[in-house]
């Protein structure tokens, strides 16, 4: 066994003993969608430190922890923090977190993050499914593995059943749910005018540092996916406000609380879909 595999079975072996059986659905919290925690029912945490196959990630707002518990009657195991790749340039930083939440059970990872909006029908505090994205800096987490498992079909890797429920959800509160395509940028700094032009000619409606790596990993491991993004301001050159994090975890605050409540509506009403049973 490599360390990779030592440390994944002994982070399995953890999760198991603590909370049993795996919940059924992942969700990892991007900045801004920290109050999804407050949505768990009988909700029990764990650091990262405490599982050996996770990363300690050290950006301002997150906090570096697992909540297990429900929400309605979907179990669901939330993700309090990720490793982006520009703390350290390495884009694997999910890997042996994904493979355990795997390995334990999981079938759904669901991805939530902040992004810059590139469109103006989707201004700060809108959110967008994720149907597609753009792997922007061509870097792929599964150099290196072995097998013709690491030529991952792509071509649906944000799932149409699930798209579909969030869909259903937000028209079922009269919430306006954009969908669209996500595009990662390396980061940390943020992007020129002229790069955000190059992608909206693309084909990009949103900017972001992160999902595009753990999108990758989880269609590897076997994992259904679904994002979705939530605008905390217009990409450079769109407005004139000059952009800094700050700014970004302060609009990600103020619609952080209905973004969060949508996010339990979607993950309570998994609980009825039936692929997820079998
Ligand atoms: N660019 C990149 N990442 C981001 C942005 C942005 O404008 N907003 C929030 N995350």
């Amino acid at each position: 066994m490599n360390t990779q595999e030592q440390a994944i079975a002994s982070t399995v072996a953890k999760l198991q003993s603590l909370f049993g059986p795996a919940p059924e659905v992942a969700v990892v919290l991007g900045s801004g969608w920290a109050g999804a925690v407050s949505h768990v029912e009988r909700a029990q945490s764990l650091p990262y430190t405490d599982l050996p196959a996770f990363p300690q990630p050290k950006v301002e707002g997150h906090v570096n922890e697992i909540v297990v518990g429900q929400i309605g009657a979907q179990r669901v195991v939330m993700l309090r923090g990720r490793a982006h790749t520009y703390e350290s340039g390495d884009c694997t930083g999910m890997a042996g977190a994904l493979r355990s939440l795997k390995r334990w059970g999981v079938k759904v990872l669901l991805q939530t993050n902040a992004s810059g909006s590139l469109r103006a029908h989707t201004p700060p505090g809108s959110l967008m499914l994720i149907a597609d994205h753009i792997n922007a800096p061509q870097r792929s987490p599964l150099i290196g593995e072995p097998g013709s498992e690491r030529f991952v079909d792509m071509s649906t890797a944000y799932d149409a059943e699930l798209r579909g429920h969030a869909k259903k959800v937000a028209q079922a509160q009269n919430l306006k749910l954009g969908e669209g395509v996500y595009v990662w940028a390396l980061g940390p700094q943020f992007e020129t005018p002229a790069e955000i032009r190059m992608f909206a000619a693309w084909g990009a409606d949103a900017v972001g540092m992160s999902t595009v790596p753990e999108t990758i990993l989880a269609r590897h491991a076997g994992l259904r996916v679904m994002g979705i993004a939530l605008m905390t301001n217009m990409a450079a050159g769109l407005s004139a406000e000059a952009l800094t994090h700050a700014l970004t975890l302060q609009q990600a605050q103020a619609s952080g609380e209905s973004a969060a409540k949508f996010l339990a509506q979607v993950i309570a009403g998994l609980a009825e879909l039936p692929s997820l049973r079998a």
